[in-house]
């Protein structure tokens, strides 16, 4: 099955790929909703939403800094770098991701559409002053969340909580290439949040091939032309393998 995903990725025109938390795991970052995920830790009727992030910033805010102090440590993994390396081989265009953790970027991938925003920017909800995580992230104490901004008002991470639109150069893009793509990988994501879940619907609706690439079954696998059940962190690099092995 490698040496056929192989031979699809290098016969494809335009290949991109669609990642979710599974593609993280792997470097220390809980995906949502494995056994250990975020959502069996926290609420998420009660943290996931942005009326929840309104009504108690600061509650949310001790979720927030949890995820925010996984992410400060966590490096690429060997999926995100089989991913960089397709895109500067010209075998990847662009990378999708639900993601909100860096490590795409930080792997080396240029053309990176991030979904659910980065957790690295944030602004201030009354004077809209930005922060990078690095200036505030000294100041942010459990004992005084949640970071207020030199006016007062409260620090909101520039990630989409429910409820929350995707940013709409994000939105626009993606499904652009989702149309236009003639192969798609999906990793490690269950498929289960729209819209993002709904790329690869698109994708194959307009005849590209899909790739699953999944610790297990997701709400997509029915329309994945293959399905590579595994750790992301040890299927792509065989992928990158046999594709620079292929004549
Ligand atoms: N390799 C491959 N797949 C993995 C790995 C791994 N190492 N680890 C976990 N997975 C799989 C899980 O089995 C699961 O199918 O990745 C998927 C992760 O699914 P979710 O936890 O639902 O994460 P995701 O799909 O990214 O969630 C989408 O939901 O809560 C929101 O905004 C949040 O962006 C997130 C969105």
């Amino acid at each position: 099955m490698i040496k056929e995903v192989a031979k699809e990725i290098k016969r494809a025109n335009f290949c991109i790929a669609l990642t979710g938390a599974g593609i993280s795991t792997e470097s220390g970052i809980p995906d949502f909703r494995s056994k250990n995920g975020l959502w069996s830790r926290y609420d998420i009727n009660e943290y996931g939403y942005l009326d929840s992030f309104l009504r108690n910033p600061k509650k949310v805010w001790k979720m927030l800094l949890d995820m925010i102090i996984n992410f400060r440590d966590a490096k690429p993994n060997p999926a995100h770098v089989a991913l960089a390396e397709l895109e500067k081989m010209g075998y990847l265009k662009a990378v999708i991701t639900q993601n909100i953790d860096d490590l795409h970027r930080k792997a080396g991938n240029k053309n990176v559409i991030e979904f659910h925003g980065n957790f690295s920017k944030l602004y201030c909800m009354d004077c809209k002053t930005i922060y990078n995580i690095n200036d505030i992230l000294t100041k942010i104490e459990l004992e005084n969340l949640p970071p207020k901004c030199k006016c007062g008002g409260i620090i909101k991470p520039d990630i989409i909580f429910f409820g929350e639109a995707i940013p709409r150069d994000a939105l626009i893009r993606s499904f652009d290439l989702a149309n236009k793509c003639d192969l798609m990988l999906v990793i490690g994501t269950s498929c289960v949040v729209y819209p993002a879940a709904e790329l690869p619907i698109i994708a194959k609706g307009k005849g590209a091939k899909i790739i699953e690439i999944n610790k297990e079954e997701s709400m997509i696998s029915h329309i994945a032309d293959y399905k590579l059940i595994g750790k992301a962190g040890e299927i792509l690099p065989k992928i990158l393998e046999e594709v620079k092995n292929l004549p």
